[in-house]
């Protein structure tokens, strides 16, 4: 178990594809799944794909309690998924501020479908399938877009409301307010 270094946006592994998990059960991947988890918790993160510590492999971890990040945010039971694939429900929009831990200290404005669908495996290779809403499906979405070599600015619809956290934290209240 260790805490691994972040990669950070602009390195090439982040906007790379993932391959998927072929074998499972394995010491690799459970030292993979542990590391990501460390490294998620040390950073405050509410999840963590595998291509942001440089392991370019189709594995995400997420979940958390409560999280100074995202004070408002319901808690997502913790959860190893790998091989992810996510549908959506319907075309109902879900529209909040999106941050990363490879852009640390930056936020955007990002619309996400608001319901979801999700399937992936364990450790194991036992079936996990959920269906979830809100900021929940936000993740997901956020995190199989990493294994896809997809970071969140490029899903911003109007770049006036990206940039450092702590030069929006004013007006970005009131935009807040409006999405609540
Ligand atoms: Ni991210």
């Amino acid at each position: 178990m260790a805490i691994r270094t972040l990669l950070r946006f602009g390195n090439e592994t982040l906007v790379t594809a993932s391959k998927p998990v072929v074998s499972f059960n394995t010491k690799m991947l459970e030292d993979l799944v542990n590391d990501l988890t460390d490294t998620m918790h040390q950073f405050n993160g509410v999840g963590i794909a595998a291509p942001q510590i440089g392991v370019p492999l189709r594995v995400i971890v997420f979940g958390f309690e409560t999280n100074p990040r995202y004070p408002h945010a319901k808690p997502v039971p913790y959860t190893v998924l790998i091989n992810p694939e996510i549908e959506c429900l319907n075309n109902e929009a879900y529209e909040d501020w999106e941050g990363c831990l490879s852009l640390t200290g930056i936020r955007g404005l990002v619309t996400r479908y608001k319901n979801i669908r999700y399937r992936g495996y364990d450790l194991s290779g036992n079936l996990i399938e959920r269906e979830v809403s809100g900021f929940h499906a936000k993740l997901l979405q956020h995190e199989v877009d990493h294994l896809n070599g997809v970071l969140f600015p490029s899903r911003i619809k109007n770049l006036k409301y990206f940039g450092f956290e702590d030069e929006m934290i004013e007006w970005r209240k009131t935009i807040g307010e409006k999405l609540d």
